[in-house]
């Protein structure tokens, strides 16, 4: 194919030529940067809890893309407010308002109570950056001394920006990037003793997935997360919750913290707020806001009017068809079925565990790749955490006919595995 100067392009042949899930595969494993352990399929469209491959075959997807599907893939609401929004102003510059981001910025504080005020980001990682930034500043400001310290919890996952990957007490994920960054100390998830032992007089926030995903679905106590409320009170500590995957109805409430009885005083979500729009936000009250001022803090495409736009319509869309209920009632069904099969095949399976829709399958051998690869052959969309664990995270629009394939297909899967994990 000729371009506008008469040469000719080297990619746009290339890609004349792709037609099926095996070439796209094959260029992308020469063109893009190898981060991923991709999987064969290419998905070419969606809608809802179902992906269709470019051979036409329909998955049902319990992914939700890493979390960012809760309202479902190309929902109709989502894609009429983007349709509309794109048509008309995508990104006026953060020098300007525009409607759909105070529109939504107006959403997240009245959903919350908490929040009175809004930072857009792009991404859940980006958000996180900002969240350290606001915290560390409100502290020094305040004390008027250093008080920049920010704890987080071993197997959290925060991100994987220098900020973000400094607070993910993950050793696998940060000892090739070393050095970190400074002032980062990590506590044992509901373990009330080491936080205790954990945080000084420069310590300014901690920092807490009420459900840590990437780190192995491990659910936050009610209790422990009291007691850590309250050590923040009594210590002038600032609580921030990263609720970008527990977000959004993916555990059976709006925001994970309504289970918890407790407030936060920064909030971070991003992934399913966009409903597959880029997006991220820290949530907070007015006090802490103040911290932000002109030039502290800023991004060129937070809050990008598409993307605002999106999440309008994914808040509206939860109201609408109650969807936070039906997360409830096929969290709780799913649960008691992964149960079952974790009594039937106590042999191999280790726990299940979770909150709402995001709910986890360990085993006691390394089965997970083998368990996805198969998954995908009976066209059933899977996700590992560890080579150990599956995590479920479907769409909260899926329903129980496609939880019972799910059920079907592990039962007949598990029961194909000797005890020792071989197949
Ligand atoms: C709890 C949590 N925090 C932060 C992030 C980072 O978000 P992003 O990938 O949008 O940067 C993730 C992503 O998986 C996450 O699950």
């Amino acid at each position: 194919m000729k371009n506008s100067i008469g040469k000719t392009s080297q990619n746009n042949d290339d890609s004349s030529k792709i037609k099926n899930s095996k070439d796209i595969y094959e260029e992308g494993l020469k063109y893009l940067m190898n981060t991923y352990s991709r999987q064969a399929v290419v998905f070419e469209k969606a809608k809802m809890q179902y992906l269709w491959d470019f051979e036409g075959n329909k998955y049902i997807d319990f992914t939700s893309g890493y979390g960012c599907l809760n309202v479902g893939h190309t929902n109709s609401a989502v894609i009429s407010a983007l349709k509309k929004q794109v048509s008309k102003i995508i990104q006026p510059s953060n020098i300007y308002f525009s409607l759909p981001q105070v529109e939504l910025a107006k959403l997240l504080c009245s959903l919350t109570g908490f929040g009175k005020k809004v930072f857009f980001a792009n991404s859940g990682a980006e958000a996180i950056e900002g969240a350290i930034k606001l915290a560390r500043k409100y502290s020094t400001e305040k004390y008027e001394k250093e008080r920049y310290e920010i704890v987080s919890f071993y197997n959290s996952f925060h991100g994987r920006t220098f900020g973000a990957l400094s607070a993910t007490a993950q050793t696998k994920k940060q000892s090739l990037f070393e050095p970190l960054l400074k002032g980062f100390k990590y506590a044992t998830l509901n373990d009330i003793e080491s936080i205790k032992s954990t945080v000084n007089d420069k310590t300014c926030a901690i920092l807490i997935e009420p459900v840590q995903g990437e780190g192995g679905i491990n659910v936050t106590d009610k209790i422990f997360m009291k007691e850590l409320k309250s050590l923040c009170i009594e210590k002038d500590i600032l609580l921030i919750l990263d609720e970008i995957q527990t977000g959004f109805g993916r555990t059976g409430t709006l925001f994970a913290y309504e289970s918890y009885d407790i407030i936060p005083d920064i909030m971070v979500v991003a992934k399913s707020l966009g409903g597959g729009m880029p997006i991220g936000a820290i949530i907070s009250n007015e006090y802490i806001s103040k911290s932000f001022a002109p030039g502290t803090h800023g991004s060129t495409f937070g809050g990008n009017a598409a993307s605002c736009a999106a999440g309008v319509a994914v808040l509206n869309y939860f109201k609408e068809k109650n969807l936070v209920e039906n997360s409830k009632e096929i969290g709780v069904y799913l649960l008691k079925e992964l149960k079952k099969l974790e009594k039937k095949y106590a042999d191999l399976v280790k726990e299940v565990r979770g909150m709402g829709l995001m709910l986890a399958m360990e085993f006691k051998n390394p089965v997970a790749s083998e368990i996805i690869k198969l998954g995908l052959e009976n066209f059933l969309v899977l996700n590992k955490v560890s080579d150990f664990t599956i995590r479920f995270l479907p769409p909260l629009v899926i329903n129980k006919k496609d939880i019972n394939k799910l059920v079907a297909f592990l039962d007949k899967t598990l029961k194909g595995f000797d005890k020792n994990g071989k197949n």
